[in-house]
């Protein structure tokens, strides 16, 4: 699999324009309040870091990192391999994702913060794969992005096989 194999889905500018749109939506809705943003990694940095540099408001960043499916057997074997380094109790979260697909991770994820104790918690997520396996509709997405085919995409912080998170855009392959 080399870079000449990928077919762009979205350009710089498309994904700028989104990030933006979706920062100007976080300015409007927590104006005046303070924002945890849990980044989901590996893939969601890229897109958090971009994010956070378009944020008016006052936000603190953390990290979740639970299990890939590379290193599960089946989209329902979820586990969290690295929590949250502070307390989130009583705090307004977004949890920002690179992209939902089944929405298994976004779900387990979720249920994880609301045990913490968050006092509220939307989902921020850059993209969105629209398939027959989806379990999290799309309107429970507060903050989403773009919509995409049921294609596997990379780039822009996401990847195939740890490859390609350095592209600037996002493009889609077929996994061999
Ligand atoms: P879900 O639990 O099926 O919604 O999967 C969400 C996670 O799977 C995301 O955080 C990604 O890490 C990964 N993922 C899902 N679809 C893709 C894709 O097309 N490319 C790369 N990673 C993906």
């Amino acid at each position: 699999m080399k870079q000449g194999d990928i077919k762009r889905i979205f350009n710089p500018a498309q994904i700028a324009e989104t990030v933006e749109r979706l920062a100007r939506q976080i300015n409007r809705d927590y104006k005046g309040r303070e924002v945890i943003l849990v980044g989901c990694l590996t893939g969601a940095f890229v897109f958090m870091a971009d994010l956070m540099r378009n944020l008016q408001i006052e936000a603190t960043c953390d990290f979740i990192r639970v299990s890939s499916y590379e290193d599960r057997m089946t989209a329902g074997e979820i586990s969290l391999e690295s929590d949250l380094a502070r307390p989130v109790g009583g705090g307004n979260v977004i949890v920002v994702e690179d992209i939902v697909d089944t929405g298994q991770t976004m779900k387990f994820i979720m249920n994880h913060l609301r045990e913490k104790g968050a006092a509220s918690i939307e989902v921020c997520s850059l993209l969105y794969k629209e398939s027959d396996r989806s379990t999290l509709p799309k309107e429970d997405i507060r903050y989403l992005g773009l919509v995409v085919p049921d294609v596997f995409v990379v780039g822009y912080g996401i990847d195939y096989a740890q490859k390609f998170r350095t592209l600037n855009y996002i493009g889609s392959i077929e996994p061999s």
